[in-house]
Protein backbone atom coordinates (compact mmCIF):
# COMPACT_ATOMS: atom_id res chain seq x y z
CA UNK A 1 0.00 0.00 0.00
CA UNK A 2 1.10 3.61 -0.72
CA UNK A 3 1.96 5.26 2.59
CA UNK A 4 5.25 6.73 3.27
CA UNK A 5 6.52 9.61 1.80
CA UNK A 6 9.98 9.97 0.38
CA UNK A 7 12.33 12.60 0.95
CA UNK A 8 15.35 12.86 -1.23
CA UNK A 9 18.79 14.15 -0.85
CA UNK A 10 20.80 13.71 -3.32
CA UNK A 11 24.25 15.26 -1.39
CA UNK A 12 24.15 14.39 2.26
CA UNK A 13 26.59 15.67 4.74
CA UNK A 14 27.83 15.01 8.08
CA UNK A 15 27.41 18.52 9.68
CA UNK A 16 30.00 19.09 11.79
CA UNK A 17 29.14 22.28 14.40
CA UNK A 18 31.66 24.21 17.12
CA UNK A 19 31.50 26.88 18.77
CA UNK A 20 34.08 29.64 18.49
CA UNK A 21 33.11 32.78 20.73
CA UNK A 22 34.94 36.07 18.94
CA UNK A 23 35.83 33.93 16.21
CA UNK A 24 38.16 35.83 13.53
CA UNK A 25 39.22 34.97 10.22
CA UNK A 26 43.33 33.92 10.25
CA UNK A 27 43.87 32.58 13.67
CA UNK A 28 43.90 29.05 15.22
CA UNK A 29 40.88 27.90 17.76
CA UNK A 30 41.06 24.33 19.53
CA UNK A 31 37.35 23.91 20.30
CA UNK A 32 35.64 20.38 20.46
CA UNK A 33 32.95 19.85 18.32
CA UNK A 34 29.67 20.46 19.74
CA UNK A 35 27.63 17.83 17.93
CA UNK A 36 28.16 15.47 14.56
CA UNK A 37 25.06 14.43 12.78
CA UNK A 38 23.86 13.03 9.52
CA UNK A 39 23.03 16.27 7.84
CA UNK A 40 21.33 17.45 4.21
CA UNK A 41 18.10 18.79 4.00
CA UNK A 42 16.00 15.80 2.86
CA UNK A 43 17.66 13.63 6.28
CA UNK A 44 16.48 16.84 8.36
CA UNK A 45 12.68 16.22 6.67
CA UNK A 46 13.14 12.82 7.55
CA UNK A 47 13.88 13.47 11.07
CA UNK A 48 11.23 15.94 12.28
CA UNK A 49 8.32 13.50 9.96
CA UNK A 50 9.77 10.81 12.50
CA UNK A 51 9.33 12.78 15.39
CA UNK A 52 5.30 13.79 14.25
CA UNK A 53 5.36 10.00 13.82
CA UNK A 54 4.65 9.90 10.12
CA UNK A 55 6.45 7.11 8.40
CA UNK A 56 9.03 8.19 6.26
CA UNK A 57 12.17 6.80 3.97
CA UNK A 58 15.23 8.67 3.18
CA UNK A 59 17.06 8.35 0.39
CA UNK A 60 19.63 9.67 -2.21
CA UNK A 61 23.39 9.34 -2.79
CA UNK A 62 25.83 7.93 -0.10
CA UNK A 63 29.60 6.69 0.14
CA UNK A 64 32.56 5.95 1.67
CA UNK A 65 33.34 5.75 5.61
CA UNK A 66 30.94 9.53 5.93
CA UNK A 67 28.82 8.05 4.49
CA UNK A 68 28.70 4.68 6.97
CA UNK A 69 28.71 7.37 9.47
CA UNK A 70 25.63 8.93 8.60
CA UNK A 71 23.91 5.40 8.16
CA UNK A 72 24.72 4.83 11.31
CA UNK A 73 23.47 7.47 12.79
CA UNK A 74 20.11 7.40 10.85
CA UNK A 75 19.89 3.93 12.54
CA UNK A 76 20.48 5.07 16.24
CA UNK A 77 17.28 8.07 15.52
CA UNK A 78 15.22 5.06 13.68
CA UNK A 79 15.07 6.97 10.58
CA UNK A 80 14.03 4.28 7.68
CA UNK A 81 16.82 4.79 4.53
CA UNK A 82 17.75 3.57 1.13
CA UNK A 83 20.26 5.23 -0.03
CA UNK A 84 22.04 4.22 -3.36
CA UNK A 85 25.63 3.73 -2.37
CA UNK A 86 28.49 5.30 -4.69
CA UNK A 87 32.37 5.07 -4.80
CA UNK A 88 33.03 8.67 -3.93
CA UNK A 89 33.05 9.88 0.14
CA UNK A 90 30.28 11.70 1.29
CA UNK A 91 31.11 15.29 2.28
CA UNK A 92 31.68 16.91 5.76
CA UNK A 93 29.96 20.99 6.22
CA UNK A 94 31.27 22.39 9.12
CA UNK A 95 29.65 25.10 11.24
CA UNK A 96 31.14 27.63 13.50
CA UNK A 97 28.72 29.20 15.67
CA UNK A 98 30.53 32.62 17.37
CA UNK A 99 27.93 32.29 20.55
CA UNK A 100 29.27 36.11 21.30
CA UNK A 101 28.50 37.61 17.97
CA UNK A 102 25.40 35.26 17.30
CA UNK A 103 26.89 34.59 14.06
CA UNK A 104 27.12 31.84 11.60
CA UNK A 105 29.92 30.84 9.44
CA UNK A 106 29.46 27.64 7.21
CA UNK A 107 31.92 25.60 5.16
CA UNK A 108 29.96 23.19 2.69
CA UNK A 109 32.52 20.92 0.85
CA UNK A 110 31.47 20.04 -2.66
CA UNK A 111 30.80 16.76 -2.48
CA UNK A 112 31.23 13.41 -4.23
CA UNK A 113 30.68 13.02 -7.85
CA UNK A 114 28.29 10.81 -9.18
CA UNK A 115 28.99 8.66 -12.78
CA UNK A 116 26.52 8.19 -15.60
CA UNK A 117 26.07 4.97 -14.22
CA UNK A 118 25.26 5.78 -10.98
CA UNK A 119 22.65 7.75 -11.77
CA UNK A 120 21.40 5.40 -14.05
CA UNK A 121 21.19 2.56 -10.43
CA UNK A 122 19.75 5.31 -8.72
CA UNK A 123 16.96 6.29 -11.10
CA UNK A 124 15.92 2.54 -10.93
CA UNK A 125 15.91 2.36 -6.76
CA UNK A 126 14.06 5.80 -6.74
CA UNK A 127 11.25 3.90 -9.29
CA UNK A 128 11.04 1.49 -6.80
CA UNK A 129 10.65 3.69 -3.93
CA UNK A 130 7.98 5.33 -5.60
CA UNK A 131 5.59 2.23 -5.58
CA UNK A 132 5.37 2.94 -2.02
CA UNK A 133 5.24 6.27 -1.67
CA UNK A 134 2.21 9.01 -1.68
CA UNK A 135 4.78 12.23 -1.95
CA UNK A 136 8.28 12.78 -2.94
CA UNK A 137 9.95 16.14 -0.96
CA UNK A 138 13.69 16.51 -3.15
CA UNK A 139 15.85 18.79 -0.54
CA UNK A 140 18.78 20.73 -1.27
CA UNK A 141 21.26 21.11 -4.09
CA UNK A 142 22.69 19.21 -6.83
CA UNK A 143 25.32 16.70 -6.31
CA UNK A 144 28.43 17.32 -8.91
CA UNK A 145 27.94 15.06 -11.49
CA UNK A 146 24.04 14.98 -11.73
CA UNK A 147 22.76 17.94 -14.66
CA UNK A 148 20.86 20.85 -13.30
CA UNK A 149 18.13 19.10 -14.89
CA UNK A 150 18.06 16.13 -12.23
CA UNK A 151 14.86 17.34 -9.89
CA UNK A 152 12.84 17.99 -13.75
CA UNK A 153 13.75 14.41 -14.14
CA UNK A 154 12.88 13.05 -11.07
CA UNK A 155 9.66 15.22 -10.53
CA UNK A 156 8.59 13.60 -14.17
CA UNK A 157 9.16 9.72 -12.75
CA UNK A 158 7.39 10.63 -9.50
CA UNK A 159 4.52 11.74 -11.95
CA UNK A 160 4.33 9.01 -14.10
CA UNK A 161 4.33 6.77 -10.69
CA UNK A 162 1.21 9.12 -9.06
CA UNK A 163 2.77 10.51 -6.83
CA UNK A 164 3.32 14.42 -5.67
CA UNK A 165 6.43 15.89 -5.75
CA UNK A 166 7.20 18.80 -3.48
CA UNK A 167 10.47 20.89 -4.50
CA UNK A 168 12.74 22.76 -2.33
CA UNK A 169 16.06 23.46 -3.53
CA UNK A 170 18.05 26.61 -5.12
CA UNK A 171 20.43 27.88 -7.73
CA UNK A 172 20.15 26.57 -11.20
CA UNK A 173 18.99 23.01 -9.99
CA UNK A 174 15.60 24.99 -8.68
CA UNK A 175 15.54 27.18 -11.80
CA UNK A 176 15.55 24.06 -14.36
CA UNK A 177 13.28 21.75 -11.76
CA UNK A 178 10.16 24.26 -11.94
CA UNK A 179 9.94 24.02 -16.21
CA UNK A 180 7.60 21.21 -15.47
CA UNK A 181 3.96 21.38 -13.30
CA UNK A 182 4.38 19.54 -10.08
CA UNK A 183 2.31 19.65 -6.81
CA UNK A 184 4.27 21.80 -4.30
CA UNK A 185 7.40 24.72 -4.52
CA UNK A 186 8.47 26.09 -1.05
CA UNK A 187 10.66 28.56 -1.81
CA UNK A 188 13.10 31.02 0.85
CA UNK A 189 11.94 34.89 0.19
CA UNK A 190 15.98 34.87 -1.92
CA UNK A 191 14.66 31.54 -3.73
CA UNK A 192 11.23 33.44 -4.69
CA UNK A 193 13.40 36.30 -5.80
CA UNK A 194 15.81 34.33 -7.93
CA UNK A 195 13.27 32.78 -9.83
CA UNK A 196 10.80 35.77 -10.71
CA UNK A 197 13.62 38.44 -10.51
CA UNK A 198 11.64 40.52 -8.49
CA UNK A 199 12.50 42.11 -4.72
CA UNK A 200 9.92 40.85 -2.24
CA UNK A 201 9.59 43.77 0.02
CA UNK A 202 6.10 44.33 0.71
CA UNK A 203 3.04 42.33 0.89
CA UNK A 204 1.76 43.25 -3.13
CA UNK A 205 4.71 41.56 -3.94
CA UNK A 206 4.56 38.61 -1.95
CA UNK A 207 0.91 38.14 -4.04
CA UNK A 208 2.71 39.09 -7.17
CA UNK A 209 5.56 36.29 -6.63
CA UNK A 210 3.29 33.56 -5.35
CA UNK A 211 0.56 34.48 -8.50
CA UNK A 212 3.63 34.59 -10.94
CA UNK A 213 4.69 30.97 -9.17
CA UNK A 214 1.09 29.59 -9.20
CA UNK A 215 1.13 30.65 -12.90
CA UNK A 216 3.96 28.43 -13.62
CA UNK A 217 1.93 25.29 -13.51
CA UNK A 218 2.77 24.15 -9.77
CA UNK A 219 -0.39 23.78 -7.34
CA UNK A 220 0.42 24.54 -3.96
CA UNK A 221 3.01 27.51 -3.23
CA UNK A 222 4.72 27.95 0.18
CA UNK A 223 6.72 31.16 0.32
CA UNK A 224 8.49 31.05 3.88
CA UNK A 225 10.22 34.12 5.11
CA UNK A 226 11.88 33.52 8.28
CA UNK A 227 11.00 35.22 11.70
CA UNK A 228 8.14 36.72 9.71
CA UNK A 229 6.50 33.15 9.24
CA UNK A 230 4.88 32.41 6.10
CA UNK A 231 2.39 32.59 2.87
CA UNK A 232 0.82 29.76 0.79
CA UNK A 233 -1.53 29.97 -1.89
CA UNK A 234 -3.50 27.03 -3.76
CA UNK A 235 -5.30 28.99 -6.63
CA UNK A 236 -7.73 29.41 -4.72
CA UNK A 237 -6.79 30.58 -1.02
CA UNK A 238 -3.79 32.61 -0.10
CA UNK A 239 -3.32 31.83 3.60
CA UNK A 240 -0.70 34.20 6.01
CA UNK A 241 1.14 32.83 9.10
CA UNK A 242 2.28 34.58 11.69
CA UNK A 243 4.87 33.56 14.15
CA UNK A 244 6.10 35.19 17.76
CA UNK A 245 9.18 35.95 18.54
CA UNK A 246 11.70 33.37 19.54
CA UNK A 247 14.90 33.36 21.33
CA UNK A 248 16.35 31.43 17.74
CA UNK A 249 19.66 29.68 18.33
CA UNK A 250 20.02 28.57 14.48
CA UNK A 251 17.76 29.64 11.40
CA UNK A 252 19.37 26.39 9.58
CA UNK A 253 16.94 23.56 8.63
CA UNK A 254 13.82 25.87 9.63
CA UNK A 255 12.74 25.19 6.12
CA UNK A 256 12.96 21.64 6.23
CA UNK A 257 11.02 21.33 9.38
CA UNK A 258 8.52 23.48 7.77
CA UNK A 259 8.06 21.07 5.10
CA UNK A 260 7.87 18.21 6.93
CA UNK A 261 5.01 20.12 9.11
CA UNK A 262 3.35 21.22 6.15
CA UNK A 263 3.36 17.83 4.58
CA UNK A 264 2.48 15.80 8.10
CA UNK A 265 -0.52 17.95 8.36
CA UNK A 266 -1.48 18.26 4.43
CA UNK A 267 -1.56 14.19 4.06
CA UNK A 268 -3.81 13.81 6.68
CA UNK A 269 -5.91 17.35 6.38
CA UNK A 270 -5.85 18.39 2.80
CA UNK A 271 -6.54 21.62 4.25
CA UNK A 272 -4.24 24.77 3.44
CA UNK A 273 -4.30 26.85 6.56
CA UNK A 274 -3.78 24.09 8.98
CA UNK A 275 -1.16 22.68 6.90
CA UNK A 276 0.89 25.95 6.84
CA UNK A 277 0.05 26.71 10.36
CA UNK A 278 1.27 23.20 11.31
CA UNK A 279 4.50 24.22 8.91
CA UNK A 280 5.11 27.37 10.20
CA UNK A 281 5.20 26.01 14.03
CA UNK A 282 8.01 23.02 13.00
CA UNK A 283 9.96 25.81 11.26
CA UNK A 284 9.56 27.89 14.43
CA UNK A 285 10.30 25.17 16.95
CA UNK A 286 13.55 24.17 14.76
CA UNK A 287 14.86 27.45 15.88
CA UNK A 288 15.43 26.68 19.34
CA UNK A 289 17.69 23.91 18.74
CA UNK A 290 21.02 23.77 17.44
CA UNK A 291 21.15 20.76 15.54
CA UNK A 292 18.36 20.77 12.16
CA UNK A 293 15.51 18.51 12.61
CA UNK A 294 15.97 17.89 16.42
CA UNK A 295 12.41 19.29 17.75
CA UNK A 296 10.80 19.13 20.97
CA UNK A 297 7.73 17.94 20.47
CA UNK A 298 6.37 20.13 24.25
CA UNK A 299 8.30 23.15 22.17
CA UNK A 300 6.01 22.59 19.43
CA UNK A 301 2.91 22.22 21.21
CA UNK A 302 3.49 25.95 23.10
CA UNK A 303 4.83 27.73 19.76
CA UNK A 304 1.31 25.92 18.08
CA UNK A 305 -0.92 27.78 20.49
CA UNK A 306 1.05 31.04 19.50
CA UNK A 307 0.64 31.07 15.76
CA UNK A 308 -1.91 32.80 13.66
CA UNK A 309 -3.26 32.66 10.43
CA UNK A 310 -5.50 34.87 8.61
CA UNK A 311 -6.78 34.25 4.96
CA UNK A 312 -5.60 37.26 2.92
N1 LIG B 1 14.09 33.47 13.51
C1 LIG B 1 12.93 32.81 13.42
N2 LIG B 1 11.97 33.00 14.34
C2 LIG B 1 10.78 32.36 14.27
N3 LIG B 1 10.47 31.48 13.30
C3 LIG B 1 11.38 31.23 12.34
C4 LIG B 1 12.67 31.88 12.34
N4 LIG B 1 13.36 31.44 11.29
C5 LIG B 1 12.55 30.55 10.64
N5 LIG B 1 11.36 30.41 11.27
C6 LIG B 1 10.22 29.56 10.88
O1 LIG B 1 10.64 28.57 9.95
C7 LIG B 1 10.00 28.75 8.68
C8 LIG B 1 10.99 28.52 7.55
O2 LIG B 1 12.07 29.40 7.72
P1 LIG B 1 12.93 30.05 6.54
O3 LIG B 1 12.09 30.92 5.69
O4 LIG B 1 14.11 30.68 7.19
O5 LIG B 1 13.35 28.74 5.68
P2 LIG B 1 14.63 28.45 4.79
O6 LIG B 1 15.33 29.72 4.44
O7 LIG B 1 14.15 27.61 3.69
O8 LIG B 1 15.52 27.59 5.80
P3 LIG B 1 16.53 26.35 5.49
O9 LIG B 1 16.74 26.32 4.01
O10 LIG B 1 17.77 26.64 6.28
O11 LIG B 1 15.87 25.13 5.99
C9 LIG B 1 9.42 30.17 8.72
O12 LIG B 1 8.27 30.25 7.91
C10 LIG B 1 9.11 30.34 10.21
O13 LIG B 1 7.89 29.68 10.54
MG1 LIG C 1 15.38 26.36 2.51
Amino acid sequence: MKETILTITLNPAIDKTVRVDNFKIGKDYREKALSLSAGGKGINVSRVLNKLKVKNIASGFIGGSNGSFIKDQLAKEKIRYSFFQIKENTRMSLTVLDGKSKTITRVLERGPEVSPTELKSFRKLFTSLLKKSTYVIFSGRNIPGAQDTIYRQLIELAKRNRVRSILDTSGPALLKGIRKKFFMLKPNLAEAEQILNIKINSLAKVKQALYGLHNLGIEVLALTMGSKGAVAYDGKEMVVARVPKVKAVSPVGCGDAFIAGFIASFSRSKNLGQSLKAGACAGTTNALNITPGHINISDLRRISKKIKIKNI
